[in-house]
């Protein structure tokens, strides 16, 4: 595992946007898995900034997200689809028929999650995942567990991930209670993953990832595995890595 220490969440979105740009200009076909969360939007203005220099073209990329909140109407202002539409996909020159989510208006949680998966391997895989972190090592939207999910899921979320996103609902209450997610297995068959955390409230998160045991209660410790993971962390959430 990679570890980029940057002393402000500036340098960490620049830091990790450049790395997503270079792969881009490497690999203009290539498969990118997006995350959503307040983290990555730094990451993202800085993208579309390159495109907008004329430096870094979207027209081959294709696009995967993490996860969805289930039972949220797709044009919902706190979709994940709307999200990406406006940090990143209406401002770039992809084409929308490249970019996809799971589903969250299919209610039928089998029916999305198969349709997902189809989705992941009609693209040939992911070449480069970018992830969040939650504040209990949560990726994607995969909690802590006793066992880590392999593919894409319908999970329910946990009491700390609907206190963290109630930030963007008017109440807890409107958080979702269910999201479709890419599961533990899918994250790790991405050829390269690229984490990104911001804040003293994922220091805990970042240690435990890094120096503690692999284990499904903190999902994020199965990128010790993976044998191409960077974090990119601030000061503040690389606080306690020796
Ligand atoms: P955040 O969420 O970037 O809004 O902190 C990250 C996550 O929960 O994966």
């Amino acid at each position: 595992m990679r570890i980029i220490k940057t002393a402000t969440y500036e340098e960490m979105s620049q830091r990790a946007a450049h790395i997503v740009a270079a792969h881009i200009t490497l690999n203009p076909a290539c498969v990118l898995g997006l995350a959503t969360g307040s983290t990555p939007e730094g990451l993202y203005a800085e993208l579309v900034r390159l495109h907008r220099l004329g430096d870094l073209d979207f027209r081959q990329v294709k696009t995967v997200n993490l996860d969805e909140y289930r039972h949220l109407p797709r044009n919902h202002p706190e979709s994940y689809y709307t999200f990406m539409q406006k940090h990143l996909l209406s401002k770039i020159n992809i084409d929308p028929a490249n970019t996809h989510l799971p589903n969250g208006e299919l209610a039928d949680a089998q029916v999305a999650c198969t349709e997902y998966e189809t989705i992941l391997r009609s693209t040939g895989g992911v070449d480069l995942q970018l992830l969040g972190i939650g504040r209990n090592g949560h990726i994607g939207f995969n909690e802590p567990d006793s066992v880590f999910p392999k593919d894409t899921h319908c999970v329910r979320l946990s009491e700390s991930t609907i206190e963290a996103n109630a930030r963007f609902f008017s109440s807890a209450d409107e958080v979702p209670r269910e999201a479709y997610t890419m599961g533990v297995g899918t994250i790790m068959r991405a050829q390269r993953i690229l984490l990104v955390a911001s804040g003293k409230s994922k220091a805990e998160a970042v240690f435990q990832t890094v120096c503690g045991p692999v284990t499904p209660e903190v999902p994020a410790s199965i990128l010790q595995f993976h044998h191409d993971a960077t974090i990119i962390c601030d000061e503040e959430a690389g606080a306690l890595l020796p």
